[in-house]
């Protein structure tokens, strides 16, 4: 589905606010993006994957980077700052997984995924916080999962760096809720993306026959989970702070 002015929810005074996302050359990233601008937000959106510059031709500000490096994150604020002034909404969106089981898990490969979903997320808030402690205030919201707190099996690193983002999202709504900075975490459930494309045969074939697991009986669909990020981002949401927020259809409740 296609989120439009027409058929997104109300504008939640999401209007002039400045966003970065990061993570948004697909997949949720990009609906988040597609979410907030319908809302008359302005987007600067990162990826590594170069295509996220097709954004441009939406009058989305886009950077290439990986976010596990410090400079990209560096970067990616003195952008939005440079061309915005201000940066009033973070989406730590980028992610990786892995699935395989604990004796299978390399070194190599925990230190991956913990480098994007961790690091890259703790960097980016970082650089986010200290902008918006200039700016007056901010929000932040982080893209946890079902598996930061709940078990599945063959997720070892994916799960701790998932617990990692939810703790990382109470620890920045304790220390700067003072200063008017907000952070919350969505947990989605399986939603259909490619994010086991290149990890699992039939990729998407693999994510539908979660489903049933759901007490919906369906995996999300990523505007389901970008409604979501769009409240939190919002001042409708101004009350909430250090919260994971299961949009999940259900798993967590079982
Ligand atoms: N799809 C699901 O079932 C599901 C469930 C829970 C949480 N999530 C989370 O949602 C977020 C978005 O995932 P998705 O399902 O849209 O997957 P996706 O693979 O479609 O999108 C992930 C995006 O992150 C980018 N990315 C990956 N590594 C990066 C790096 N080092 N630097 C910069 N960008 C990088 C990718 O290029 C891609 O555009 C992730 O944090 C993921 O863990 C997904």
């Amino acid at each position: 589905m296609q989120i439009t002015p027409e058929n997104s929810l109300a504008a939640l005074g999401l209007e002039g606010r400045v966003a970065i996302i990061t993570g948004a050359a697909r997949g949720l990233g990009r609906t988040c993006v597609a979410a907030l601008r319908a809302r008359g937000a302005v987007v600067v959106a990162s990826d590594c994957n170069p295509s996220v510059g097709e954004l441009e031709n939406d009058g989305v500000v886009t950077f290439i980077g990986d976010v596990s490096l410090e400079e990209t994150a560096i970067a990616t604020l003195a952008l939005a700052m440079q061309r915005f002034g201000r940066v009033d909404i973070l989406v730590n969106n980028a992610g990786r997984t892995l699935n395989k089981p604990l004796l299978e898990t390399s070194a190599d490969e925990w230190d991956a995924v913990m480098a994007v979903n961790a690091r890259g997320s703790f960097l980016h808030a970082r650089e986010a916080v200290r902008a918006m402690v200039s700016g007056g205030g901010g929000v932040i919201v982080n893209i946890a999962s079902i598996a930061s707190t709940v078990a599945l099996k063959e997720t070892s690193a994916y799960a701790a760096s998932k617990g990692a983002v939810a703790q990382l999202t109470k620890v920045i709504a304790v220390e700067y809720g003072g200063l008017g900075i907000r952070a919350n975490a969505v947990a989605p459930g399986v939603v259909e993306t490619d994010i086991l494309e290149g990890i699992v045969p039939d990729s998407r074939a693999t994510l539908a026959s979660y489903g049933a697991v759901h007490p919906l009986g369906r995996v999300g669909q990523v505007h389901e989970i970008a409604e979501v990020v769009a409240f939190l981002a919002s001042p409708a949401s101004s009350f909430m702070t250090g919260a994971i927020v299961a949009a999940d259809g259900g798993y967590t409740a079982l």
